[in-house]
Protein backbone atom coordinates (compact mmCIF):
# COMPACT_ATOMS: atom_id res chain seq x y z
CA UNK A 1 0.00 0.00 0.00
CA UNK A 2 0.74 3.70 0.08
CA UNK A 3 2.08 3.64 3.72
CA UNK A 4 4.80 2.22 5.52
CA UNK A 5 4.79 0.76 8.41
CA UNK A 6 8.28 1.35 10.74
CA UNK A 7 9.41 -0.14 14.09
CA UNK A 8 11.78 2.23 15.87
CA UNK A 9 12.09 0.38 19.09
CA UNK A 10 15.75 -0.09 18.27
CA UNK A 11 16.49 3.81 17.61
CA UNK A 12 18.06 5.29 20.08
CA UNK A 13 18.62 8.65 21.27
CA UNK A 14 20.68 11.09 18.48
CA UNK A 15 20.08 7.93 16.04
CA UNK A 16 18.20 8.00 12.65
CA UNK A 17 16.66 6.01 10.30
CA UNK A 18 15.93 6.29 6.24
CA UNK A 19 13.09 4.68 5.45
CA UNK A 20 11.60 4.88 1.58
CA UNK A 21 7.42 5.94 1.43
CA UNK A 22 6.21 6.99 -2.22
CA UNK A 23 9.80 6.71 -3.95
CA UNK A 24 11.13 9.43 -1.28
CA UNK A 25 13.46 9.21 1.89
CA UNK A 26 11.65 10.07 5.34
CA UNK A 27 13.55 10.37 8.10
CA UNK A 28 13.11 9.38 11.76
CA UNK A 29 15.00 10.96 14.37
CA UNK A 30 15.01 10.34 17.94
CA UNK A 31 15.67 14.03 19.09
CA UNK A 32 17.82 13.95 22.25
CA UNK A 33 16.98 16.43 24.91
CA UNK A 34 19.84 18.67 23.60
CA UNK A 35 18.64 18.75 19.94
CA UNK A 36 15.10 19.34 21.43
CA UNK A 37 16.52 22.15 24.01
CA UNK A 38 18.48 23.92 20.48
CA UNK A 39 15.00 23.95 18.78
CA UNK A 40 14.05 26.98 21.05
CA UNK A 41 16.52 29.24 19.16
CA UNK A 42 14.87 30.72 16.57
CA UNK A 43 15.97 34.19 16.20
CA UNK A 44 17.79 32.94 12.69
CA UNK A 45 15.09 30.94 11.19
CA UNK A 46 13.40 32.02 7.87
CA UNK A 47 9.86 30.57 9.23
CA UNK A 48 10.34 29.09 12.46
CA UNK A 49 6.78 28.70 13.24
CA UNK A 50 6.18 26.59 10.19
CA UNK A 51 3.91 28.95 8.51
CA UNK A 52 4.50 28.75 4.35
CA UNK A 53 4.61 24.66 5.08
CA UNK A 54 2.84 21.62 4.05
CA UNK A 55 2.59 19.25 7.19
CA UNK A 56 0.10 17.97 9.27
CA UNK A 57 -1.28 19.78 11.41
CA UNK A 58 -0.15 18.12 14.40
CA UNK A 59 3.03 19.18 13.15
CA UNK A 60 2.49 22.91 13.36
CA UNK A 61 4.16 22.96 17.11
CA UNK A 62 7.77 23.64 17.56
CA UNK A 63 9.57 20.65 17.56
CA UNK A 64 7.23 20.01 14.30
CA UNK A 65 6.23 16.26 15.77
CA UNK A 66 3.57 14.50 17.48
CA UNK A 67 6.15 13.05 20.28
CA UNK A 68 8.73 15.64 21.20
CA UNK A 69 11.60 12.94 20.88
CA UNK A 70 10.50 11.50 17.24
CA UNK A 71 11.19 13.59 13.96
CA UNK A 72 9.57 12.68 10.94
CA UNK A 73 10.60 14.70 7.75
CA UNK A 74 11.24 14.37 4.14
CA UNK A 75 15.02 14.16 3.74
CA UNK A 76 14.78 15.97 0.50
CA UNK A 77 16.16 19.64 0.48
CA UNK A 78 13.36 22.13 -0.46
CA UNK A 79 15.37 24.13 -2.94
CA UNK A 80 16.47 21.96 -5.52
CA UNK A 81 16.10 18.28 -4.34
CA UNK A 82 19.07 17.28 -2.98
CA UNK A 83 19.85 14.69 -0.04
CA UNK A 84 20.86 16.97 3.26
CA UNK A 85 23.32 15.52 5.95
CA UNK A 86 23.10 15.60 9.68
CA UNK A 87 25.36 18.20 10.87
CA UNK A 88 25.74 17.57 14.48
CA UNK A 89 26.22 20.32 17.27
CA UNK A 90 29.57 22.01 17.12
CA UNK A 91 30.45 20.90 14.03
CA UNK A 92 33.24 23.81 11.63
CA UNK A 93 31.65 24.30 8.61
CA UNK A 94 31.64 27.88 6.45
CA UNK A 95 27.85 27.39 5.86
CA UNK A 96 26.95 27.13 9.72
CA UNK A 97 27.92 29.69 12.71
CA UNK A 98 30.92 28.65 15.26
CA UNK A 99 28.10 27.94 17.47
CA UNK A 100 25.92 25.66 14.99
CA UNK A 101 23.30 23.52 17.87
CA UNK A 102 23.24 20.89 14.88
CA UNK A 103 20.87 19.94 12.14
CA UNK A 104 20.70 19.30 8.56
CA UNK A 105 23.21 20.22 5.96
CA UNK A 106 22.50 20.53 2.08
CA UNK A 107 26.01 19.72 0.13
CA UNK A 108 24.43 20.91 -3.25
CA UNK A 109 24.31 24.85 -2.05
CA UNK A 110 24.38 25.34 1.50
CA UNK A 111 21.15 25.49 2.82
CA UNK A 112 20.78 24.49 7.08
CA UNK A 113 18.08 23.70 9.10
CA UNK A 114 17.64 22.65 12.48
CA UNK A 115 16.88 19.37 13.72
CA UNK A 116 12.81 20.50 13.71
CA UNK A 117 13.66 20.73 9.82
CA UNK A 118 13.65 24.69 10.16
CA UNK A 119 15.27 26.56 6.81
CA UNK A 120 17.72 29.36 8.31
CA UNK A 121 17.49 32.87 6.87
CA UNK A 122 19.65 33.68 3.54
CA UNK A 123 19.48 30.19 2.63
CA UNK A 124 18.48 29.27 -1.08
CA UNK A 125 16.00 26.43 0.43
CA UNK A 126 12.40 28.51 0.25
CA UNK A 127 10.98 26.42 2.69
CA UNK A 128 11.38 24.68 5.97
CA UNK A 129 11.39 20.22 5.84
CA UNK A 130 8.40 18.84 4.77
CA UNK A 131 6.76 16.39 7.49
CA UNK A 132 5.10 14.20 6.12
CA UNK A 133 1.92 12.59 7.08
CA UNK A 134 2.03 10.05 9.67
CA UNK A 135 0.76 8.36 12.98
CA UNK A 136 2.10 5.40 16.22
CA UNK A 137 0.47 2.89 15.87
CA UNK A 138 1.54 2.11 19.28
CA UNK A 139 5.04 3.59 21.27
CA UNK A 140 7.09 2.54 18.59
CA UNK A 141 5.32 1.93 16.03
CA UNK A 142 5.12 4.02 13.39
CA UNK A 143 2.90 4.23 10.33
CA UNK A 144 4.40 6.91 7.35
CA UNK A 145 1.33 7.79 4.71
FE1 LIG B 1 19.70 22.03 -1.19
FE2 LIG B 1 20.12 23.71 -3.22
S1 LIG B 1 19.33 21.69 -3.29
S2 LIG B 1 20.54 23.99 -1.11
Amino acid sequence: GASVEVDISGLAPGEMATVEWRGKPVWILRRTPEMLAALERTADLADPASKKDQQPAYATNTARSIQPEVFVAVGICTHLGCSPVTLPAGTANPSVPADWQGGFFCPCHGSTFDFAGRVFKNKPAPTNLEVPPHRFLADNRLLIG
